[in-house]
């Protein structure tokens, strides 16, 4: 089991709720991240959401980067451009662009082609036009995107799309990145792409944090140090606004940073996946 150190918050969601006309959609979701510490190691987070169809996940992360107001309830994430406070950094309520955020549609500018939006999102990088233009190309390269760097959306399949989505916000975004679904319609190679996409955030810096969703339980367990499901707390019943039924830290269960996927990650796919049915 990896030795880690639990520090500052660096993510405080306390009783949301959201509602579209009369239906609560999701109520009373409350977590709260840390930044986890390996010795000798940059370590950022990743935290995975699951929930069947419809139980909010998409809504929770819009609120997350603050793209919507919830009904009740705050996010809460560091504001490093205050000094600390008795060791405490100071927090402030997110504000939409705090967060990069890849959503479920992965909407793109249909105007620019692939590389004219990723030089777009490097516009706030002091970098020369060269160094720009150089790590684009490495970008692209490694995600077998070069071919159709000059093509549109609208020339692009889906996963080309999705990855397009993902570069854009991983130029352009700080600390935090939210993907909704990131790994849905893509084939093996790409799942590998963004998978190692996910490694590279997390050993750049120490505060980076992906938070994702997907409905792949084997994959959540395998990226994922921190896993919530989102659901009903009573399915059969009137109680149908989403909110936190499980909370899986593997870290503390000895699961995370694995190199290998073991039987006691299996078992807690299969927990994963009761708990998901009955929610
Ligand atoms: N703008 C809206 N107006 C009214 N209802 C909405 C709106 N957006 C979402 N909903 C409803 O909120 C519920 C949750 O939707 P949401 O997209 O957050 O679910 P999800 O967990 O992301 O589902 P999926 O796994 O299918 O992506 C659904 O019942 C949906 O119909
Ligand atoms: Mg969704």
């Amino acid at each position: 089991m990896t030795t880690y150190e639990r520090r500052d918050t660096i993510l405080h969601v306390e009783n949301i709720s959201v509602s579209y006309g009369n239906k609560t959609i999701i109520r009373n979701v409350n977590f709260e991240e840390k930044d986890t510490a390996v010795p000798g190691k940059v370590q950022g987070q990743v935290i995975a959401f699951l929930g069947r169809s419809g139980r909010g996940k998409s809504t929770l992360f819009r609120v997350l980067t603050g793209l919507e107001k919830p009904a009740t309830g705050k996010v809460l994430i560091p504001d490093y451009s205050r000094q600390p406070a008795n060791g405490q950094q100071p927090a402030k309520v997110v504000e939409e662009g705090d967060v990069g955020f890849v959503d479920q549609k992965y909407t793109l500018f249909r105007h620019k082609t692939l590389y004219q939006s990723l030089l777009f999102a490097l516009r706030k990088s002091m970098s020369s036009t060269a160094e720009k233009h150089g790590r684009i190309m490495q970008y692209l390269s490694d995600w077998g995107l070069e071919k159709i760097k000059d093509q549109y959306p609208n020339e692009m399949s889906g996963g080309q799309r999705q990855r397009t989505a993902i570069l854009e916000q991983l130029l352009s975004s700080g600390n935090y990145m939210v993907l909704d679904e990131p790994f849905s319609g893509l084939d093996v190679g790409n799942i590998e792409n963004v998978k190692a996409a996910f490694e590279l955030i997390n050993r750049s810096h120490e505060l980076n944090t992906i938070i994702f969703s997907t409905h792949d339980i084997e994959l959540a367990v395998q990226l994922a140090d921190s896993i919530y499901i989102l659901g009903h707390k009573n399915c059969a019943g009137s109680d149908d606004a989403g909110t936190i039924v499980h909370h899986y830290d593997l870290k503390a269960l000895g699961l995370a940073w694995h190199p290998n996927f073991t039987p006691q990650h299996l078992e807690l796919v299969q927990n994963i996946r009761s708990s998901l049915l009955a929610s």
